[in-house]
């Protein structure tokens, strides 16, 4: 699909991957609206919501239309972590942590992609017969999580396992669904991460042998609308770094 003139709403794009995205769309000639807690950096149109709140994203996807016209791609880059240990002594994992991680990650994501679904079916088709992209993000830990990290392995698991049922279903009407799993990227979720984890794992990157740039994600995000090839599948952009089982001892306080 082309990127100029068409209207794109990135989630999460008030910071990090989802920031670089909207601003590289832009750039792109795109129309391009926010969703997010709050607005962040960018400077653009902009609706504010909780992504596991289904009424609050309507509205706001709603608001934004309004501003960048027809939808023709939701890019959902919010996200949080939670991590712990599930058992003995330390930093543990609480029912409510989990709940509330799966609603952000997880859920949040269905509701993104089921309101603009529902919003790009009353559009016209493209001369492809395509009506638009959905995009969403989960981690490479949906893989392979190391030690702590269950919560947040089975939230961002269930997107890339919804990847392909939406894909099939919304087929029919001309929209791709397409799942980032992304590696370790410099954004200020991971900056704001501290510890001799965090210091080890920046070591870990193959090649290039750092962490991803933001506009790194932001030019997958662009290849992906571009290329009607691209759809039911979870990419991997992580610089073919695995993660490791972790210590148990980095989450013990
Ligand atoms: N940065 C990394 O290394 C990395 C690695 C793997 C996966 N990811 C995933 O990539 C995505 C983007 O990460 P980032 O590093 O850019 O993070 P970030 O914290 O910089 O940006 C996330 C954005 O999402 C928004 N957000 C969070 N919860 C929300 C909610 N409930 N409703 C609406 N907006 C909400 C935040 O306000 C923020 O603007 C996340 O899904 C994250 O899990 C990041």
């Amino acid at each position: 699909m082309k990127i100029e003139g068409r209207g794109f709403i990135v989630a999460g794009g008030g910071s990090g991957l989802g920031l670089a995205t909207a601003r590289g769309l832009r750039e792109a000639g795109a129309q391009v609206g926010v969703l997010d807690l709050k607005r962040g950096e960018w400077d653009g149109p902009c609706a504010t919501a909780d992504v596991a709140d289904q009424a609050e994203v309507e509205q706001a996807i709603d608001t934004l239309i309004s501003e960048i016209g027809e939808l023709r791609g939701l890019l959902n880059t919010t996200g949080m972590g939670h991590s712990g240990l599930s058992v003995g002594p330390g930093r543990k994992v609480t029912a409510a942590g989990f709940r509330r991680v799966l609603e952000v990650n997880t859920l949040g994501s269905f509701i993104l992609a089921q309101a603009a679904a529902e919003r790009m079916i009353g559009s016209r088709s493209d001369e492809h017969g395509e009506r638009g992209v959905i995009v969403s993000t989960s981690s490479i830990v949906a893989f392979e999580g190391q030690i702590g990290t269950a919560a947040y392995a089975a939230a961002k698991g269930g997107i890339n396992a919804m990847t392909l049922p939406l894909a099939r279903e919304f087929g029919r009407y001309g929209i791709r669904v397409i799942t980032i799993a992304p590696g370790i990227f410099e954004t200020p979720m991971f900056s704001q991460a501290r510890g001799p984890m965090v210091d080890w794992l920046r070591e870990q990157v193959v090649y290039p042998g750092r962490p991803g740039e933001a506009v790194e994600f932001a030019e997958m995000v662009a290849h992906i609308v571009r290329n009607r090839m691209l759809n039911g599948t979870v990419i991997r952009l992580d610089g073919a770094y695995r993660v490791p089982q972790g210590r148990h001892d980095w989450w013990v306080d």
